[in-house]
């Protein structure tokens, strides 16, 4: 039925390609049915038809914030809010956007701005998520970065730095990726003169991809608590700047303040966006942006000994090939959706420390192929809420039960799916020099 709808639209609009109130209609319909990569496309394709429609860049960037793509969405909607009497949605949208990259008191900001302007607004999920991470009392250090106009340099934006208290025990399944990390990056810090005897070049770094919710920057996180590192999250969104080199100079600034903190992971988020240059950052300036991060990486100017560089994303194939040259991203590794016996360790990680009965957890992993770290935190989160209601109810602190997991299943898909249909394609098409072949393995197809 609403099927039907959808293709009624896109048809009508083969005919009548320049017909804005359809364009629109149409894509918030997709918005609304959280169909977020087809809505981001015909956001898109409306704004070619009128590229200063306010609505539809705010609808463009509630697209990216719903996938993740906080850059890109930061990038749209910073350029929106700076305008005089910006609409409240654009606010709303910034609001989640800046609580995505771990801006929450911005976040709250930006989503007070919201619903004075508009109390409908008002989303008690997103009030309470954004006070609770505003809240957080650990003020971690902060790294001074440039923004806004030069002139106005010292109202900085800023990236946090961490001590993790979790490491590799703290991740369930991913053997062989915790061993390659010791290979590659934890044995190189810890003997050096070793490496350099065997004339193993130290250098370069790691980049995972997979499916959201999988765990990597879980991973990257206790890499450094496995060595006792400073941990420096970057998300590209904290880099990006609309004013011309500024882009560069922040980047260039937690570089330094990584080689300042060393040993040190610096782990760069959605390292993608860097380079998704073509139609959602000017073009010019995402080339500039990815010859300094590469300028960095190389080590060939500055000294890079000691700091540790990983980085993650979901869309590798968005990556510009470059990174992958040696002695830069030279190791990209694939990190699956766990497999029985990583998820049986999740949920045991996960439940650790939680009034629990006998539980059969080798039921339970047995139900949820396909689903992510995350969706298992989720399953867990909703068995919680559902004991806790029912403690209250009947008095006492009830231990959670086989079933109550059980049910909980019914509550809640796997969300890893969507991403291999995605990645399939990839795999199949443009496997250049077998990229790809893990998944296409973990997909059980044939080369
Ligand atoms: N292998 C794992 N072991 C323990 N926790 C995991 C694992 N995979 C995912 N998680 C949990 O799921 C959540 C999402 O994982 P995250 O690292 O953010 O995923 P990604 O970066 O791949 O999107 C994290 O809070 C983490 O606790
Ligand atoms: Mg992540």
């Amino acid at each position: 039925m609403e099927f039907d709808e959808l293709n009624q639209l896109r048809e009508a609009l083969k005919s009548s390609p320049d017909n804005l109130p359809l364009r629109k209609y149409l894509a918030s319909l997709l918005l609304k049915k959280e169909r977020w990569e087809e809505a981001e496309l015909e956001y898109k394709e409306a704004l070619k038809y009128s590229p200063d429609d306010l609505e539809l860049q705010i609808g463009l960037a509630n697209a990216f914030q719903a996938q993740e793509k906080t850059g890109l969405g930061l990038v749209l909607i910073e350029e929106i809010v700076q305008k005089s009497a910006p609409p409240p949605t654009a606010w709303l949208v910034y609001a989640k956007l800046l609580l995505q990259s771990g801006q929450a008191r911005d976040a709250r900001d930006a989503y007070e701005n919201a619903i004075a302007l508009d109390p409908k607004l008002k989303d008690a999920y997103l009030e309470s998520d954004i006070n609770l991470k505003a809240s957080k009392n650990q003020e971690p250090e902060k790294i001074k970065m440039f923004s806004g106009a030069p002139e106005e340099n010292d109202t900085g934006t800023s990236v946090d730095i961490e001590r993790p208290n979790i490491n590799f025990d703290d991740v369930g399944g991913m053997q062989d990726v915790k061993e390659e990390i010791r290979m590659k990056i934890i044995h190189p810090i810890q003997h050096p003169d070793l490496y350099k005897a065997y004339g193993k070049k130290i250098g370069g770094g790691i980049l995972l991809y997979g499916p959201p919710g999988c765990g990597k920057t879980h991973l990257a996180r206790a890499t450094a608590g496995q060595v006792n590192a400073n941990f420096i999250p970057v998300g590209i969104s904290d880099i990006l700047d609309m004013y011309i080199g500024q882009s560069e100079r922040n980047l260039h600034a937690i570089f330094q303040k990584a080689r300042s903190m060393k040993p040190c992971v610096l782990f760069f988020d959605e390292v993608d966006a860097l380079g998704a240059s073509r139609t959602d950052m000017r073009s010019s300036d995402g080339r500039r942006l990815i010859n300094q991060f590469l300028d960095e990486l190389d080590g060939v100017r500055y000294d890079n000994d000691g700091v540790l560089i990983l980085a993650a994303t979901n869309a590798p194939w968005h990556l510009d090939p470059a990174f992958r040259r040696p002695g830069r991203f030279d190791r990209i590794i694939f990190i699956p959706p766990p497999d029985e016996s990583a998820r049986e360790a999740i949920l045991e990680l996960k439940l650790k420390g939680k009034p629990v009965g006998q539980l059969k957890l080798d039921k339970i992993r047995k139900k949820t192929k396909d689903f992510s770290g995350a969706d298992l935190e989720a399953i867990i989160d909703i068995a919680v809420e559902a004991k806790l209601e029912e403690s209250i109810r009947k008095g006492g602190a009830l231990p959670i039960e086989t079933r109550d997991l059980e049910q909980a299943l019914k509550k809640h898909r796997p969300t890893t799916k969507e991403w291999f249909n995605t990645a399939k394609n990839y795999a199949l098409f443009a496997n250049e020099s077998g990229l790809y072949d893990d998944i296409l393995a973990y997909l059980n197809i044939k080369k």
